[in-house]
């Protein structure tokens, strides 16, 4: 990043402000006839993506929460759990209002029904970042009585991954879709999907990638998304490196909300260790220095570099010295993640690397999120110059481009959804 771009960078003192604004006019509120229901949520762009997403719902409970809009923080919050249902799961996506779906996938990402009126609700999950939205709350306003009420209800998300995700046992939850995973089109998932080589296709629907993704949903559709057949049938299971490190992140959190209110820490403490011993053993490859995904049945271990092999670095139980030599192996000058405006989503050397707008997300594009996730894993590891490198870039890609989906990592342009919120995290870092 060059002095000018740095300069503009710092002199975004007015980001609060603007991000203030961006998430009141992508707030959509009311009251659901269809479902008896009020809600209140933030759409992470609203032509694009107008319903609510679970992960992206949290990191706006965080941004509100940073902001001191600890009422519209609440409200989200809230909102995200409504639904939830008796065995404590919750949707990876909410589609309050909408009486029919928008796209095929809709449908397949929901569990059959014979209802006239579908389903509102997604029978995916998505990375569990609740925890960690509600101690970004409780931190920033010290209010016991909301903690009280989510703390209830995000136990019971947790226990419900725990017992349903954790199919063999080993600590780590696995994925039965890449759009668990949060980053859709992620290259390591190809060789699960029989996508190869591994490049990412011009177009949409005239390629393998595309319908074999489909072909994965349509499959849990018609098992009805009963975990135990979708397990048999073996056809995508991934243990995800970046979803077990958020995963793990929240256990942390759980911990900590336990001690303040009352409740017992230690299954969550127990649930964390199994997971570092885990990642240690199933997911770091020695050669590669590198924490790589899983593909079950078999724990074979998929050789492709994207920024979640840095993520359970954000996980205090992992050894320090394992933390530096990924580090040091792939951040180093010249290394598969060198470019203008880092992290890319993948290694610049990967054959799907493409830096341009795509439907295929996350095969290029630098996403901020993965910049706050690693900006905090980092500092808290005693690595300040590879975190201050990627909240510079982030900030340098907003005062340069805007709130965007997803940026250029080579060019810095913005890239994707026009008004996405996500950016917006910089407040947290
Ligand atoms: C895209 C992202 C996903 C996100 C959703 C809504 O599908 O890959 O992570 O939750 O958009 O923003």
């Amino acid at each position: 990043m060059g002095d000018a771009e740095r300069a503009r960078a710092t002199a975004l003192g007015d980001l609060p402000e603007r991000l203030r604004q961006l998430l009141v006019h992508n707030t959509k509120e009311g009251y659901s006839w269809l479902l008896n229901r009020h809600y209140c949520y933030v759409a992470p762009a609203l032509g694009t993506y107008p319903y609510q997403w679970f992960w992206d719902a949290c990191f706006h409970v965080i941004m509100f929460a940073r902001l001191g809009e600890y009422e519209l923080a609440r409200r989200n919050l809230r909102s995200l759990f409504e639904m939830q249902e008796d065995n404590g799961f919750v949707g990876h996506m909410i589609y309050w209002k909408r009486a029919l779906p928008h796209y095929i996938a809709d449908i397949t990402q929901s569990r059959p029904s014979l209802r006239a009126v579908r389903p509102h609700m997604s029978a995916l999950i998505q990375p569990p970042v609740a925890a960690q939205a509600l101690l970004a709350l409780f931190e920033s306003c010290g209010d016991r009585v909301f903690l009280g009420e989510l703390y209830a209800k995000i136990r019971r998300y947790h226990e419900w991954l725990a017992r349903s995700r954790d199919f063999d046992g080993d600590g780590l939850l696995s994925i039965i879709s890449p759009f668990e995973s949060g980053m859709d089109w992620k290259p390591s998932y190809d060789v699960v999907l029989g996508h190869e080589p591994r490049i990412t296709p011009p177009r949409m629907n005239s390629s393998s990638l595309y319908w074999n993704v489909m072909a994965v949903d349509a499959s849990n559709f018609l098992c009805g998304y009963d975990l135990s057949r979708i397990r048999r049938r073996q056809r995508f299971i991934v243990k995800d490196a970046g979803f077990n490190a958020i995963y793990a992140r929240d256990l942390q959190a759980m911990e900590t909300l336990a001690r303040v209110i009352g409740d017992d820490p230690e299954p969550f403490a127990r649930r964390r260790a199994k997971v570092a011993q885990a990642m240690m053993e199933v997911l770091y490859d020695r050669d590669a220095e590198a924490f790589l995904d899983v593909q079950e049945p078999g724990s074979r271990k998929i050789p492709v570099l994207t920024p979640t092999i840095f993520f359970p670095l954000a996980v205090d139980l992992i050894p320090q010295e394992v933390a530096v030599a990924v580090a040091a192996r792939h951040l180093r000058p010249g290394g598969p993640f060198d470019v203008p405006w880092p992290l890319p989503s993948v290694s610049v050397h990967d054959p799907a690397f493409h830096r341009g707008e795509t439907l295929f997300l996350w095969r290029g594009p630098t996403w901020s999120l993965v910049n706050w996730f690693l900006y905090k894993a980092f500092k808290a590891r005693g690595m300040p110059l590879l975190a201050d490198n990627l909240r510079a870039s982030l900030l340098g890609l907003v005062a340069r481009s805007g709130f965007r989906e997803y940026y250029d990592p080579v060019s810095g342009e913005g890239l994707g959804a026009r008004k996405f919120t996500w950016s917006g995290l910089l407040v947290d870092m």
